[in-house]
């Protein structure tokens, strides 16, 4: 028995930030923006609308795609580093409340942008050694609620969306994930950080005077390491499995920056048009990044059932990975 990616869904907030919107809010300009990351808008979520919201929306779609009730979901899975509550409860339990989904194993991860990769191989798990039927794995985030609009180095990146999947199995291997890579490196804690409201620097006046609750991100050391490391990921997973990147029907990257992403696609010899790029219209949304640029090729009719996909995702932690699999959904 092999797992495998049965659906995929996403939800997209309504409220667009567009390069020239940002242009009165703080000093720079779309030439900049474009030149630098390739984005040119990106979404973000209304004020009484949070991450629970649209990582329910996302969730719907990917259930009803798989064909399965609600009560099939055994377990939920969301990747986020922008709960709804600070501690508890989880994102993933309030969900599943709104889903009307009672007794599911429920809980939350926190890998920043490799969220939804680490969260898919952590479903993988589930299903191959029996554990769980249905894992309903989401990617969700409210970045504009970390994300300090007086900060250009960052405002200009993020945005906001949700982005689901259902994990089940398959006795097809040519309809399986075949491999995913999880990894992290801790010695780069530095390079994305939220400094305050966490144990060892709980919120205060202080903190929120002097916006320490805010994401920081050094980005241009980011950019470096996240090239190279990224390149030795998506390398070692094809060596593994004995797979050649022209077999590989779709690279879906982590849309960061465009260019983070050509330079991996150029040394991976893929060509744009096996590329899957959201970046420019979502910006980076984190762990839902990776989802919603699926769901975006998938309803455009890009991507199939059988399609071979390579995943590679990069972020906070550091964290990275890279996943190998079939697309199986109708
Ligand atoms: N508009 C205009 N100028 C700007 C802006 C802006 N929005 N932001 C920075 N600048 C300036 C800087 O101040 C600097 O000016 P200086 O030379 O006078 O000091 C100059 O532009 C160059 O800044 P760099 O930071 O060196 O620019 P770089 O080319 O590295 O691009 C970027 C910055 C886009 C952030 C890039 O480094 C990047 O994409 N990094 C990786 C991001 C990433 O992958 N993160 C991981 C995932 S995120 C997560 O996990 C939540």
């Amino acid at each position: 028995m092999f797992a495998s990616l049965k659906s995929i869904g996403a939800y997209i907030p309504s409220k667009k930030l567009t390069n020239s919107d940002l242009e009165k809010m703080v000093d720079t300009s779309d030439e900049w923006i474009v030149q630098r990351t390739g984005i040119k808008s990106r979404y973000l979520a209304r004020d009484d609308e949070y991450t629970s919201d649209m990582a329910y929306e996302a969730a719907k779609v990917a259930i009803d795609r798989a064909g399965i009730s609600r009560d099939e979901v055994d377990a939920i899975i969301c990747a986020t580093i922008t709960p709804d509550y600070f501690c508890m409860p989880s994102t993933a339990c309030v969900v599943a409340d709104k889903l009307g989904i009672k007794g599911a194993m429920a809980f939350d991860i926190s890998a920043a942008c490799s969220g939804f990769v680490y969260a898919l191989n952590i479903a993988k798990s589930m299903i191959e050694s029996g554990m769980r039927k249905h894992v309903l794995i989401i990617g969700a985030e409210k970045m504009s609620s970390i994300v300090d609009y007086n900060d250009r180095t960052t405002c200009v990146l993020f945005g906001d969306g949700a982005g689901a999947a259902i994990i089940g199995a398959t006795d097809d291997k040519s309809r399986s994930i075949l491999d995913v890579k999880s990894s992290s490196d801790g010695e780069y804690q530095d390079f994305l950080v939220t400094e305050a409201c966490g144990s060892r620097n709980p919120c205060s006046k202080d903190v929120l005077k002097n916006g320490l609750q805010y994401l920081k991100m050094k980005g241009n050391e980011t950019f470096k390491l996240a090239v190279n490391t990224l390149t030795q990921d998506v390398f070692e997973i094809l060596k593994n499995n004995d797979i050649k990147s022209e077999d590989i029907d779709w690279f879906v990257p982590h849309q960061a920056n465009y260019r983070i992403i050509s330079a991996v696609a150029k040394k991976l010899g893929m060509s744009e048009d096996r590329v899957v790029l959201t970046v420019e219209k979502y910006g980076n949304t984190s762990a839902a990044s990776i989802p919603m640029a699926l769901n975006n090729w998938y309803e455009d009719g890009k991507i199939k059932n059988g399609d071979l996909l390579l995943l590679d995702t990069f972020g906070g932690g550091l964290t990275w990975g890279s996943a190998l699999l079939y697309f199986n959904g109708d």
